[in-house]
């Protein structure tokens, strides 16, 4: 691949700057000065180092935030709100990190961001059924017709949710696993029972829980396994 492409996959610098660098002797392949960006180096083999740093090749990035409340989950917003990936530091933004699945501006927790466009595909799809869980608060108590209308499925205008499984804590609080992430989904389920959502976190996404370490508004980098995961969460049949 371009020395310029993998330096520049991995979030360092853009191609400019990379270009400059070069022309300046800022980047070295194993030890020798390469003047000419365009160059072809095996990223798994030869050593590249930019501007004296290392540069450890990697295409995709895999993160867990927590979100916390009035972010928009986006890369970008119109009307000037924060966007969950201000949250994170310029190499991941550069890398084209972005949120997997939305959550409303006013939901909190789990929250996974990557620049892999597939596995995202993958876990987003209908037919993938990954669970996810919500930490809720309603605004009146929820009756056991309630709870049973709502686990069987109701219209949230015009499309009638999938069966789902509800855990109450309390009589105006509990958790809820859906299969689906249709837009506003658990609002609009809430609505459909004449109730109100007054908090609304995530807690799981397949199967990644929300760590706990992470205080609102912090990320991490997935580790290993939890990609593995994630990816063998999109192959199982269900
Ligand atoms: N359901 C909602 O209503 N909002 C969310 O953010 C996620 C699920």
């Amino acid at each position: 691949m371009r020395l310029d492409k993998m330096i520049s996959e991995c979030g360092i610098a853009s191609r400019s700057e990379i270009a400059k660098a070069a022309r300046a002797g800022g980047i070295t392949v194993n030890g020798i000065p390469i003047r000419r960006p365009d160059v072809k180096v095996d990223p798994a083999k030869d050593k590249v180092v930019y501007r004296g740093n290392a540069v450890v090749w990697r295409r995709f990035a895999y993160l867990m935030l927590n979100k916390p409340d009035g972010y928009i989950s986006a890369t970008e917003d119109g009307r000037g709100d924060p966007v969950v990936t201000d949250l994170l530091p310029p190499e991941y933004r550069k890398m084209g990190v972005f949120p997997c699945g939305r959550l409303d501006k006013h939901t909190l927790g789990l929250m996974l961001l990557t620049n892999d466009g597939t596995l995202s595909h993958h876990l987003l799809a209908p037919k993938s059924h990954v669970t996810k869980s919500y930490g809720f608060c309603v605004k009146f108590p929820l009756s056991d017709e309630d709870i049973a209308a709502l686990e069987r499925g109701v219209d949230i205008g015009g499309y009638v949710t999938k069966p789902c499984r509800i855990t109450l804590k309390g009589e105006r609080e509990g958790v809820i696993e859906i299969t689906e992430g249709k837009y506003h989904q658990i609002k609009l389920m809430m609505e459909a029972v004449h109730n109100q959502i007054t908090h609304l976190e995530r807690l799981t996404f397949g199967p990644l829980s929300l760590d706990p370490a992470l205080a609102r508004g912090e990320w991490r980098e997935l580790t290993s396994d939890e990609i593995l995961q994630l990816t063998q969460a999109t192959f199982q049949i269900k």
